[in-house]
This record gives structure tokens, C-alpha cells and sequence, in this order.
């Protein structure tokens, strides 16, 4: 039997006195352990007490924006006063650190996509410190979803103006000892692409900027005349996806640039080098309308009304795709309309365009009306940035994101598990310690009930099989609410 512990984070709270948050993305941070020791677990939870937590329980009511939720002015607050917090961005964002649990040096952080951070005590789960990381780091915002490499130094990606910033934090000096490793320019600095996270492979970062963008002239105007931050984002399918793949040795981009289609993503699934080409893999939306459906209101909607579900599970379709980008000699001739993807059995397609572009087609991993992808994990410790095979995602059946799903990404065949009424969260994968395949290990999953909303259990699956090994049940004094992203240690 594994031992350990799983950390989770989420939105636990989605009210505050007379106040709701309106969307997903915007309720308090709810951390959750899972320790397992002698074959039994033991489940906690515990706020983050980010300052915005604080803030909002001494006033009984939410006073700090979110994405989604607009917090009502304070109504002694001039104009001036608005304009001078401009400057000033922890008054811009909010710290509540709800999307992962990472580890950086040995200690525990709670991330969101702000400059703000949380270190908190993996034991109790108390809140230890608040880091901004523009005190470190030269980036103003960051990714939740940070990269590691063998030796457990961290890498990520911020904005800068103007920039994208990959940032390397090293095990043995943590933050104080950071640095900027590279710099990639934004292709569009007043409308920069909003990013989740990005790719490692053995000699690359791949970034890849998407039709979703952040408007900042909306932002600034947003800032003095109120408005949630989901405002500030906008989609232009005009904008065709840009692939950037920089050099882990030097910092430099490469020149040739790869585009694709518009598509709007949060997480990348692996990305790996073969031959002379870049592969990556991406759950893929047609376009942001998933940003809509996460909306409390249209959560309300859907439970209410069987067509409008119908309808927003429509615009939740994410599929795992796979692009193939061929590397280019300085010396190779391009001919316009070449399809430069020489890999045996894919059917992706780089095709040089008029302008000397590379024009990206992906091919598809995952089927895109049946069984959508979302959440994906892979073998990490082992397969991170390498040639791989299998990735574990949630995956829906109907309207439901209930099913947990293995894909085989060489012969498309996918593997459920299923419990009716359950949902279960994204699936972690930990490997048997002394494994030689790369599915050889357990998958971990909290569980929430559909029925009663105090009850779920933590799930353990074999990933070859993705049959259960064993469950622990539980329940809770109160609400178990859906998470987002975790962290085994
Ligand atoms: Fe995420």
C-alpha cells in the first residue's frame, strides 16, 4: 500500500455573509489533506488565510474582486484613490490562492495566477507566510502549474510588460536565489494571451499564446469604473495560436514560427522531442465559451433546465489534441505548402504557409463529443518532457464531468472508471517506486457525492487497469465541495 499524503485545493467556501461568489474560479480557498499511513487515511481541511480570506470574514462580506465576482467599492474610495492603487497591484489582485499546491525547496505553496503565493505547513495545513514574488522575481504574474526538472529545481512563466518570463527558482536557494531565464516577447503587448501553464521538453520551454487574450486598455478603465476581472478577457479568433519554442540552454527563440488554428486551453498534457520535431499534447476548447458555463448563474441554469445543460455541456467540449512542430535547419529549403511532419503513424500536419509560417494541424487524441479531456496527469516523475504514452484526465459522460479516463495516446483507446452519482477530481498518478512501465502505479482521486453533499471518499485505482484497489469513505461536518488541483508527497 502507498504511503503519503495528498494535498488538494479548491474553492471551499462560495458565500461570505449576504455575498456569493459568482464563478467557479473565485470561492475561498479550501486546502485538503489526505494522509495515508498503515494502509488507513486520514482526511482534514483547513482555509487559507490569505489576507484576502481575512479581509473578507472581518467585513462578512467579500471586498476583494475575483475573477468572476466584482466586490462592492468601498464607498469612501475616490476616484484618486483608485488610480493610485493602479500602481500599487497587491491592491490589485487578490491572494486567495485556490488552483494548486506546489512544492518549491522543500515547503508547501498554495498558487493562484497572481504574484501572491502561500507557504503552509503540510502537516496541519496552517497558513505560514505570504510571499509576493515580485520581491524575487521579476515577473508580475505566474503560472499555478510550475515545472520541475531532475534535480527539483522549479521553472515557470510570468508577464512582464511587453514579455513573457520563464523563471527558474532552484531547489537548494529557493526564491531568494531566482532568476529570469529567458525572455519571450509578446506577440501582441496590449493584448497579451492569457496562459495556464506550459511545456518542458528535454532542450525546450514551450509556450504557446492563445486567441484568449487579456485587454489591458479594458483593464485599466475596468479598474477605476468597477467590474469583475472575467471582463478584462477577450477572445479574438482572429488571432491565430502561437507556438513558441525557446532554448533551455541559452534563452533564445527559435526563429521559424509555428501557428495554429484558435483554440483556448488551461493545461497542456506532455510535451516531448522525436526526431527532430517538438511534440505537444493540449486539451483543446473551439473557442472561451467555457469560461461562461463556469459562471454560477449558468450553474443554476443547467441544474434547472435539461436543455440549457444540453447546451452548456456544448461549449465544454475539450478534446486532447497533439501538434507535431518539425525543427528547421538553418540550411533546410522551405517550399510553400511542404507538410515538414516526417513522423511515421501521425497524422498531424506542419504545412509551410505564403508567409513562411509554419501553419500547425493537430491531430486528435481523444474523440471530441464523447469524451472530453480535462484535468490531465501523466507519469511526471518519470515521463515529464519525455517520449510518453499514457495520460489520465476526467472526462465526461453526457453533461457530467464524472468519469476518470486513461488514454492510450498510441492506439487512441481510452479506459474509464465510473461510479453513478459520484464525481471524481483529477486524477494523480504515483509511481511503484521501483517501476519499470510507465502505467505501473496507482491513480489517486477524491471523490464527492452528488447525492449527499458531506460524502465522498478517496479513490485508489491501478493505472494499468484503472480498477479500483481501494477506497477510503468519509464524511464531513459540512459541505465536501469539488477541487481543483493537488500535489503527493
Ligand atoms: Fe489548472
Amino acid at each position: 500500500m502507498v504511503e503519503g499524503s495528498l494535498i488538494r485545493n479548491g474553492p471551499g467556501k462560495q458565500r461570505i455573509g449576504c455575498d456569493e461568489f459568482k464563478h467557479m474560479f473565485d470561492g475561498s480557498a479550501l486546502i485538503r489533506k489526505f494522509d495515508i499511513e498503515n494502509g488507513r487515511v486520514f482526511y482534514r481541511s483547513r482555509f487559507l488565510r490569505s489576507k484576502t480570506f481575512e479581509r473578507n470574514m472581518a467585513c462578512n462580506r467579500i471586498v476583494v474582486s475575483e475573477f468572476g465576482t466584482e466586490a462592492v467599492p468601498d464607498p469612501c474610495k475616490t476616484l484618486l484613490d483608485r488610480f493610485m492603487a493602479y500602481f500599487t497591484i497587491d491592491k490589485l489582485f487578490s491572494d486567495n490562492d485556490l488552483v494548486n499546491i506546489v512544492e518549491i525547496s522543500d515547503e508547501l505553496y498554495a498558487l493562484s495566477e497572481t504574484p501572491f503565493i502561500t507557504k503552509i505547513d503540510k502537516n496541519n495545513l496552517s497558513t505560514l507566510e505570504h510571499i509576493d514574488m515580485r520581491k524575487y522575481l521579476a515577473v508580475n504574474i505566474a503560472t499555478a502549474h510550475p515545472h520541475y526538472d531532475t534535480d527539483k529545481n522549479v521553472y515557470n512563466i510570468g508577464s512582464n510588460f511587453g514579455c513573457y518570463s520563464i523563471v527558474k527558482i532552484p531547489k537548494e536557494k529557493g526564491f531568494q536565489q531566482g532568476s529570469v531565464v529567458a525572455n519571450i516577447p509578446a506577440y501582441r503587448p496590449f493584448n497579451p494571451s492569457y496562459y495556464h501553464s506550459f511545456c518542458l521538453t528535454e532542450n525546450f520551454f514551450v509556450f504557446i499564446e492563445q486567441a484568449l487574450v487579456l485587454s489591458v486598455s479594458t483593464a485599466i478603465t475596468q479598474h477605476f469604473f468597477g467590474g469583475s476581472n472575467s471582463n478584462i478577457f477577450k477572445w479574438i479568433p482572429e488571432y491565430m495560436n502561437k507556438f513558441h519554442l525557446t532554448s533551455r540552454q541559452d534563452g533564445k527563440e527559435l526563429s521559424h514560427i509555428y501557428v495554429s488554428d484558435p483554440f483556448m486551453f488551461f493545461h497542456t498534457i506532455n510535451a516531448y522531442e522525436d526526431n527532430d520535431h517538438v511534440i505537444v499534447d493540449i486539451c483543446c476548447y473551439n473557442d472561451d465559451k467555457v469560461l461562461q458555463t463556469l459562471f454560477m448563474d449558468a450553474i443554476k441554469e443547467a441544474e434547472a433546465d435539461i436543455n440549457s445543460a444540453k447546451k452548456q455541456a456544448d461549449y465544454i467540449r475539450s478534446q486532447a489534441r497533439r501538434f507535431v512542430l518539425p525543427l528547421i535547419r538553418f540550411d533546410d529549403q522551405l517550399i510553400i505548402g511542404q507538410n515538414l511532419n516526417r513522423l511515421e503513424n501521425s497524422s498531424a500536419v506542419a504545412v509551410v504557409s505564403e508567409n513562411f509560417e509554419i501553419k500547425c494541424t493537430p491531430e486528435a487524441l481523444t474523440e471530441e463529443s464523447a469524451a472530453m479531456a480535462e484535468m490531465p496527469t501523466i507519469n511526471y516523475k518519470n515521463f515529464n518532457g519525455k517520449k510518453y504514452r499514457y495520460f489520465y484526465a476526467l472526462c465526461r459522460r453526457d453533461d457530467l464531468l464524472c468519469r476518470l479516463m486513461k488514454c492510450d495516446t498510441r492506439t487512441k483507446s481510452i479506459v474509464l472508471w465510473e461510479e453513478n452519482n459520484f464525481y471524481p477530481s483529477e486524477p494523480i498518478f504515483v509511481p511503484r517506486p521501483d517501476a519499470i512501465d510507465e502505467d505501473d502505479g496507482i491513480i489517486l482521486s477524491s471523490v464527492i457525492s452528488e447525492i449527499e453533499n458531506n460524502k465522498g471518499f478517496l479513490l485508489i485505482l491501478d493505472a494499468k487497469s484503472m480498477k479500483e484497489i481501494a477506497r477510503a469513505e468519509m464524511e464531513t461536518p459540512s459541505y465536501l465541495p469539488p477541487d481543483f488541483h493537488g500535489y503527493f508527497c
